[in-house]
């Protein structure tokens, strides 16, 4: 069944687990976050990008969502609307039939530019009206997502903050959260702490200089009630890296955001867990794997396959280690 970021999320609270949340494009992906959730009994978060729908296009994808509900009467999915940047992004999300959407007010409505407090506090609060006239719920963003070895904000996908950005944007004020939810009732809080999306998030294995996992538990002391969302939370393992590598991409070596620092996280008040990264890794490792060893073959299926099966592993294994599992 259909159900909010709200419920959910309050339900992953109180009996303390982290629900990983999975961007999909297409049907495999969603066939595959399904498939993976009813082996292990764990209710799903399912997220779209303004990419993704504009890929999929909106009645394609409110259609698939509507069959994998049906498919799955009895797991709980959220569809959720992924950094969303504006008003009218969030409102069609919700004609669609998103039962969630994110407003992501830490940068301007182009995605780039890093937006001012005042500025975030108003669209978001705008949007929180709107969402829960109707029953939709909403998380927002403080804090911009980036690089605190480099300062960097997002490059290699062409979506985030772009250039240099200081320490204080790369990371979420705990005071000011605490008057961001105030001010704005939002049912989930996005916060940054040093991570970044796509495979390229740290140069070495983190340590706490430059994935500031200490902010959360600040942020959860002065908001003991609110649900934390992490963004840029791939892990980027190193066995998806080598089978990548091994199937003849070239992957430089990398490292994400480790299992062991998100269930800290789930300790100090994390519920959502934004994973996108690890199940493109792994699906594409899958489709070169199974292209190079049957060069003859071009019946999309014989590729498509694979890959879903592969990110029903990524997607089995998070549910397991965030006690996802056994709660739908
Ligand atoms: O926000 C990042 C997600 O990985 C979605 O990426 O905008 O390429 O669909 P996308
Ligand atoms: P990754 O790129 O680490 O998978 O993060 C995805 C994300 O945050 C989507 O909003
Ligand atoms: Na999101
Ligand atoms: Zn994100």
């Amino acid at each position: 069944a259909l159900v909010t970021l709200r419920q959910l999320l309050d339900h992953a609270a109180e009996h303390d687990y982290g629900v990983p949340a999975f961007n999909i494009n297409n049907m495999e992906q969603g066939l595959a976050v399904l498939e993976a959730a009813s082996s292990v009994d764990a209710p799903v978060i399912i997220q779209a990008s303004r990419g993704a729908r504009s890929y999929a296009n909106d009645i394609m994808l409110a259609k698939m969502i509507e069959a994998l509900i049906a498919m799955y009467p009895d797991i709980p999915i959220v569809m959720h609307q992924d950094h969303g940047n504006s008003e009218a992004t969030c409102a069609s999300a919700i004609r669609f039939g998103f039962s969630s959407v994110m407003m992501d007010g830490s940068l301007k409505a182009d995605g780039k530019t890093p937006a001012d407090y005042q500025y975030n506090v108003d669209v978001t609060r705008r949007v929180v009206d709107l969402a829960h006239w109707v029953g939709a719920s909403v998380e927002g963003e403080l804090g911009v997502l980036g690089s605190l070895e480099t300062g960097e904000g997002e490059k290699e996908d062409g979506h985030g903050a772009e250039g240099k950005l200081s320490h204080d944007q790369l990371l979420t004020d705990p005071a000011q959260a605490e008057d961001f939810v105030a001010r704005t009732k939002v049912d989930a809080l996005a916060i940054a702490m040093g991570t970044s999306h796509g495979a390229y998030k740290f140069s070495r294995k983190p340590d706490g200089a430059i994935l500031a996992m200490n902010v959360i538990e600040q942020i959860h002391q002065r908001l003991p009630n609110t649900h934390l969302v992490m963004h840029g939370s791939s892990s980027v393992p190193q066995d998806l890296q080598d089978a990548f590598n091994a199937a003849g991409g070239e992957m430089p070596q990398t490292w994400g955001v480790p299992v062991e620092e998100i269930q800290r996280g789930i300790k100090f008040g994390v519920r959502k867990i934004n994973i996108d990264t690890d199940c493109r890794i792994a699906m594409t490792a899958a489709i070169r794997a199974t292209l190079g060893k049957n060069k003859g073959e071009f019946d999309p299926r014989k590729y498509l396959k694979p890959a879903q099966e592969a990110m029903v592993k990524v997607c089995r294994q998070r549910y397991e280690e965030f006690g996802t599992a056994g709660q739908a």
